[in-house]
């Protein structure tokens, strides 16, 4: 039996890098694999790649921070899979003003921000929502 078997794992921003990556190791341990991610080509073509090395992997266009987004990226994951056990909050990555702490300009700190400080923050609470519903339910 794999590691991750009955589990259900959403993974934001796994369109690429190490998303796409842990999107492939988890489905290689059992998980059936949700890719919350903003560009949906590269979601999908996660999915794909997922399905092709013998995965469940379903995509789902997600702004992570848009709030009601990523609500509705958790609530597609329970109808889709029946639940979710695993909340990987890895949207983020770099811009092509990423710099120095002397050089970064403040309007990059304040994008940063809502983009990865709280969109962290508010999927982590709707994640546990439904953790806990599902808990209270048993
Ligand atoms: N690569 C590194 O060395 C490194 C080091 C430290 C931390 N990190 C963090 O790890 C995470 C992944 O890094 P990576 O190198 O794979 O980044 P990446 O840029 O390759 O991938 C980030 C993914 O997040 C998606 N994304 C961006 N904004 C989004 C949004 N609002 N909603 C949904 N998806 C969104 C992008 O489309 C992309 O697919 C990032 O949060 C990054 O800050 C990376």
């Amino acid at each position: 039996m794999a590691r991750l078997d009955g589990r259900v794992a959403l993974i934001t921003g796994a369109g690429t890098g190490i998303g796409r990556a842990t999107a492939r190791a988890m489905a290689a341990e059992g998980a059936k694999v949700v890719v919350a991610e903003i560009n949906a080509e590269a979601g999908e073509q996660t999915a794909q790649i997922v399905a092709q090395a013998g995965g469940d992997c379903t995509a789902v266009a997600t702004d992570v921070t848009e709030e009601d987004s990523v609500r509705a990226a958790i609530d597609a994951a329970v109808r889709h899979y029946g639940g979710l056990h695993i909340l990987h909050n890895n949207a983020g990555g770099s811009t092509p003003v990423d710099s120095t702490v002397v050089e970064v300009p403040i309007e990059e700190f304040w994008r940063a921000i809502p983009s990865i400080c709280l969109a962290r923050f508010s999927a982590a609470a709707s994640a546990y929502r439904q953790l806990s519903r599902r808990a209270a339910d048993r």
